[in-house]
């Protein structure tokens, strides 16, 4: 790859997590910024255990500098390059049977700590990426489910898609209920009715893990201040408004005492991301993280355990899309990750499941980063 070439990836680079709902593009002509489109499923196998899987068989070699040709050139990014949503793909394709126990044999020893059974989980933003993995690990847990997204027919799908694994898994057991609501999280009103929509369908809620979030990359000095505004919105927000919303839901139901809410961080809110310029996501994440840990002070009186998943880079559909169209970027990305390679968003669950459910009963207020490393 000739310097060009190589610049040109590295700026792609700043692509890696961006999420620009699609309402919000083009909101001022003459600067955009990088972007995603949403047409496609998501597909989330066992990659990780894939060993034809490119994205999993790199070395952490270094790359070179990843200054760029001179310091701080990587750090500007090319404002044209948009990246869509890759349009494909089946989705939970090859997902891992969960285990079942019957008259209490199980095939596999577990703690019965680690079950949801029983229990109604909200997973905002969960109709797509890390928010649905971590939607079907729930289900498999036990837990019935409410998907909560800006795109509500994708939710619908993917809740049916659900229930249909499930079916197939357990074709002589009562299959979960799994339901889509429409939220924009930044909204307190439809967060409101959200809630309001949820409860009545499901009852009650139980947990809570808030997954809706974007980033996109601009250098400070030139970020549009309506966007930053949206992006704070969206991620801090909506985490603070649902997160208020089901501890309200949860004080009400009284003598609840398995009530826990999981926010979705990052890595980002913790350490700053090089190439990409991205402070407001950055500063986003750590008020995630933080308020997570306030918020767990808060409600401890109440028994309302909040903690914080901050995950690294995760390999998901768009991710791997970018990855495939520059192959080289794939050495850069995982030559700062410890392990060695980027997480899949199956890395996720077991996190998940933890946090929210009675296993973790002494934990409240932590931030578990999933980043290997
Ligand atoms: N993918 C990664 O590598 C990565 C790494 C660290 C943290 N995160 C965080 O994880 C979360 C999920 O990321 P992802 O990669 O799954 O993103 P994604 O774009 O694949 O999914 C996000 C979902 O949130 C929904 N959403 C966006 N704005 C919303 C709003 N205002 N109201 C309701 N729903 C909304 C979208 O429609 C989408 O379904 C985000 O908070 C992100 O910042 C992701």
């Amino acid at each position: 790859m000739n310097t060009q070439n190589s610049l040109k990836a590295l700026r792609r680079l700043a692509t890696t997590s961006v999420r620009v709902p699609r309402s919000t593009l083009n909101t001022q002509p003459g600067l955009r910024g990088f972007s995603t489109t949403p047409v496609g499923s998501l597909r989330f196998t066992s990659l990780q255990h894939d060993k034809s899987d490119p994205y999993h068989k790199s070395s952490t070699d270094a790359t070179g500098t990843s200054a760029g040709p001179h310091e701080g050139s990587a750090s500007r990014t090319d404002r044209e390059i948009i990246v869509e949503y890759p349009d494909d793909e089946k989705v939970f394709d090859q997902h891992e049977r969960p285990l079942r126990g019957f008259g209490g044999v199980q095939n596999a020893r577990t703690l019965p700590t680690f079950s949801l059974e029983g229990r109604t989980a909200v997973v905002t933003g969960g109709a797509r990426g890390l928010g649905l993995v971590m939607g079907q690990a729930l289900v498999n847990s036990g837990s019935d489910l409410a998907i909560v997204d800006l795109n509500k027919e994708e939710g619908e799908k993917q809740a049916a898609e659900i229930v249909r694994l499930f079916k197939k898994d357990f074709p002589d057991e009562k299959p979960p209920k799994v339901t889509a609501h429409y939220s924009d999280v930044s909204d307190p009103d439809s967060v409101t009715d959200c809630i309001n929509e949820v409860i009545s369908k499901h009852g009650k809620i139980d947990h809570l893990v808030t997954s809706a979030g974007f980033t996109e990359n601009f250098s400070a000095e030139t970020y549009p201040y309506d966007r930053i505004k949206k992006l704070w919105g969206v991620n801090v927000d909506g985490t603070y408004l649902f997160a208020t919303a089901v501890a309200r839901h949860l004080m009400e139901r009284g003598n609840i005492t398995h009530g826990s809410i999981v926010m979705i961080g990052s890595m980002s809110g913790a350490v700053v991301n090089v190439p990409q310029p991205q402070a407001p996501y950055n500063a986003a994440k750590a008020a995630v993280r933080h308020l997570a840990a306030s918020l767990a002070v808060e409600w401890a009186h109440a028994h309302i355990r909040v903690n914080c998943i901050s995950p690294g880079y995760m390999l998901t559909a768009l991710t791997r899309k970018i990855l495939n169209d520059n192959p080289e970027l794939n050495k850069t990305w995982t030559s700062l990750i410890p392990v060695g390679k980027m997480g899949s968003p199956e890395d996720l669950q077991g996190a998940v499941v933890y946090l929210l459910s009675d296993a973790s009963r002494y934990v409240t207020g932590a931030d578990l980063r999933v980043d290997g490393g």
